[in-house]
């Protein structure tokens, strides 16, 4: 089966072909080409709803035709004959830039007669875990250094699942394709907000997260203990806006030169990233998880995946982690087709439409 997947619930526009048959653990990608207005809400230091909108509109039609024209034709056939599907991010997300997704995905269904399936962009953030060549952290039968050795390993249920993007920290726990149970999240700010925002307090480039991360190398993560909220809590909860205040505190007492920037990035990082791993912990000995997902754009953080996998081993927990290629941690169309073909009904397109506000069940 070949999907044609898009994804445009924010500033990044996404056309993927992916592949997969019925058996496979997990999906190819034959084609995945992204289009960013990042550069320009860099310029604000923040995304401006208007204009990712305006510049989805730009880039949709390139990135599909791109992705189509990339994979081979059979015997000169319409490109469109070899794909049985289309998938679509209907949220959450900004409604413009969803808009322009989901009615080019309903344009090519009504006029290629082929089903739509519907994504929820969260969901496809967990499937970038399905995708072949994704690494896993193995700690089973105790070999504890093997290091990422196997990456397309079937994932096994029930699994712990910590989304961290920009504007979501959830923690789920994953029964099977169908069922995926909600555990908690975030009360305030999303852990990549807090980068973000913290970011722009540093002075540092937008978007935050990557760049506390490449400051943090050279700061000294022990210099401020900042505030670890909710991390001895009950619940699976989060809660990252006192840390935001706590930083622009630690600012404002300073002059902030180069060595400030540093230390202050490393140790908020070393808070945003001790508080995920013990709350991911927690829910996955509570409920024996057998496997662990890391999703979404902070997934990407090398400090909160190397951090991961020591604190797994030191604790002798026995549970593999698995994390996305780091390309595939941010927003790309590929893990939305990998999320339709695990979990998605095939819709007439009249039946599609945008839902912003969708979460979980
Ligand atoms: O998943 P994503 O691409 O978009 C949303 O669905 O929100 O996540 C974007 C978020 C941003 O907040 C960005 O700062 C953060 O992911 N991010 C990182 C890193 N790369 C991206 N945060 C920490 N370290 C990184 N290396
Ligand atoms: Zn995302």
């Amino acid at each position: 089966m070949k999907i044609l997947a898009i994804e445009t619930s924010c500033d990044e526009t996404s056309a993927a072909i992916i592949e997969a048959k019925k058996d496979d653990l997990k999906v190819k990608i034959l084609a995945n080409f992204t289009a960013s207005s990042l550069s320009l809400h860099a310029k604000t230091g923040g995304i401006i709803p208007e204009t990712a909108a305006r510049e989805q509109i730009k880039y949709i039609l390139p990135v599909i035709e791109k992705a189509l024209n990339s994979i081979p034709r059979i015997n000169n056939q319409n490109i469109e004959e070899s794909i049985d599907a289309i998938a679509v991010t209907i949220g959450p997300g900004l409604i413009g830039s969803l808009l322009v997704g989901v009615k080019t995905a309903k344009t090519l269904s009504y006029v290629w007669n082929k089903p739509i399936i519907q994504v929820n962009h969260l969901i496809g953030h967990i499937y970038a875990n399905f995708i072949r060549g994704n690494s896993k952290f193995e700690t089973r039968n105790s070999k504890l250094n093997t290091k990422r050795s196997k990456p397309d390993t079937d994932i096994e249920f029930p699994a712990t699942v910590l989304i961290v993007s920009g504007g979501h920290t959830d923690l789920l726990l994953m029964k099977n394709h169908e069922k995926i149970i909600w555990l908690g999240g975030t009360r305030d700010d999303a852990a990549g907000e807090a980068f973000d925002k913290i970011g722009r307090i540093l002075n540092l480039p937008y978007p935050g997260g990557p760049n506390i991360e490449i400051a943090a190398l050279k700061g000294n993560e022990n210099a401020i203990n900042f505030p670890r909220p909710l991390i001895k809590s009950d619940d699976f909860d989060f809660s990252f806006s006192g840390l935001k205040t706590a930083a622009l505190r630690e600012i404002q007492k300073r002059k902030l030169n180069v060595k400030d920037v540093e230390d202050i990035s490393a140790s908020v990082q070393k808070a945003i990233v001790d508080v995920l791993i013990k709350k991911t912990l927690k829910a996955a000995q509570k409920y024996n998880t057998k496997s662990i997902l890391l999703a979404g754009g902070v997934a990407a953080n090398q400090k909160l995946r190397d951090q991961f996998e020591s604190e797994i081993r030191n604790l002798k927990l026995e549970i593999p982690l698995f994390v996305p290629q780091k390309w595939l941690c941010t927003d790309n169309a590929a893990m939305i087709g990998a999320a339709a073909f695990f979990t998605g009904k095939k819709t007439p397109w009249r039946k599609i439409a945008t839902n912003p506000e969708l979460y979980f069940n």
